[in-house]
């Protein structure tokens, strides 16, 4: 037992060792000389995040025996700012004015640098990569399934065909792809077998699933001050969890055939949001359960609660 608890405690000093090494390598990376594209990306790095990606693959990496976690912060940070440059994007797209608790990038410095960041983010990614062979593949795949997702996503929502099966596909791609290149990566990085790859792959891809139907919940029922973000958005621009199963239980669908409040009104009072949550824990559990080719050891028990944390969450 107390064996347990030092090395939990040792696990997670070496964990926040690991997530500053990705602090200074995002920052690093990140310094131009070119003064709007430095402030604009401490703005949103600054702004801090979850970190849940970054936190993925270095405990896939340690749940796997790696230990030097110097070799996975450039990687680690790579994941981080692909995803931020995402949401850089997302928010011009989204017309999101408030990103981590700040005004989003867009509505500080207006669209053209907001593209411009998320282009800088998403190029700081070359460098960060460069040594890192074939791992390159894992993230570009990721990558490519991301802008897919966001652009079938707006496809969907402009044909007014959001169905629960769009809905999956675009979750799969927007999201859990690069989930699941942060768990494969952090396997690769310990020299994994491949069954093991295949397990940490696996998981990263269900938890992204879950991370995003939850996300979706967020959008309906949390408070944008304690989200941190524009929210109530997915509603009215016709997408989202609630949109899809709505669609499938003959309400909710097109924004247009109804009004938003109305459409709200009801997917609150019916069991939407309920189903949401019973879908993202059945993947959380299916995620849980493909660790089970791992032999116990903290960073695996870690890797756990991260699971449960994506379904508890409120931010
Ligand atoms: C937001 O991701 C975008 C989605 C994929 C839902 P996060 O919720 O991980 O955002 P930060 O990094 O914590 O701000
Ligand atoms: C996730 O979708 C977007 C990305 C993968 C970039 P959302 O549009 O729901 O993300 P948030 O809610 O704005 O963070
Ligand atoms: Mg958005
Ligand atoms: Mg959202």
């Amino acid at each position: 037992m107390t064996g347990t608890v030092a090395g939990t405690a040792t696990l997670l000093e070496h964990l926040d060792e690991g997530l500053a090494a990705v602090e200074g390598a995002m920052l690093d990376v990140t310094d131009s000389q070119v003064e709007v594209l430095r402030d604009a990306s401490r703005h949103i790095l600054g702004a801090g995040g979850k970190r849940i990606r970054p936190r993925l693959m270095l405990l896939a990496y340690m749940a796997l025996g790696g230990s030097d976690l110097n070799y996975v912060a450039g990687p680690a940070a790579a994941v981080e700012l692909m995803h931020t440059a995402s949401v850089v994007h997302d928010d011009i797209n989204d017309h999101g004015i408030m990103r981590r608790g700040r005004p989003s990038v867009n509505a500080t410095w207006g669209r053209t640098f907001a593209l411009l960041t998320g282009d800088f983010l998403f190029t700081a990614v070359y460098e960060l990569m460069a040594s890192y062979g074939a791992l390159n593949i894992d993230l570009a795949q990721a990558a490519t399934a991301l802008v897919e997702g966001e652009t079938l996503q707006a496809t969907a929502v402009k044909s007014n065909d959001f169905s629960r099966e769009v809905y999956m596909r675009v979750i799969a791609l927007k999201t859990a792809a690069l989930f699941r290149a942060a768990g494969a990566i952090g396997a690769k990085l310990a020299d994994a077998e491949a069954s093991e790859v295949e397990a940490l792959s696996e998981f990263g891809f269900n938890l992204g699933l879950a991370f995003q139907i939850i996300d979706d919940i967020l959008d309906l029922v949390a408070d944008e001050k304690s989200l941190g973000k524009t929210s109530g958005i997915d509603v009215d621009q016709g997408r989202g969890v609630a949109v899809a199963l709505g669609a499938e239980n003959g309400h909710g669908g097109a924004p247009s055939a109804d009004p938003v409040d109305a459409i709200m009104r009801k997917l609150l009072e019916g069991d939407t949001i309920h189903k949401a949550r019973e879908q993202a824990s059945l993947l959380i559990s299916r995620a849980i359960d493909s660790l089970d080719v791992l032999e116990a050891s903290p960073a695996k028990q870690a890797l756990v609660e991260l699971a449960h944390e994506v379904v508890n969450r409120d931010r």
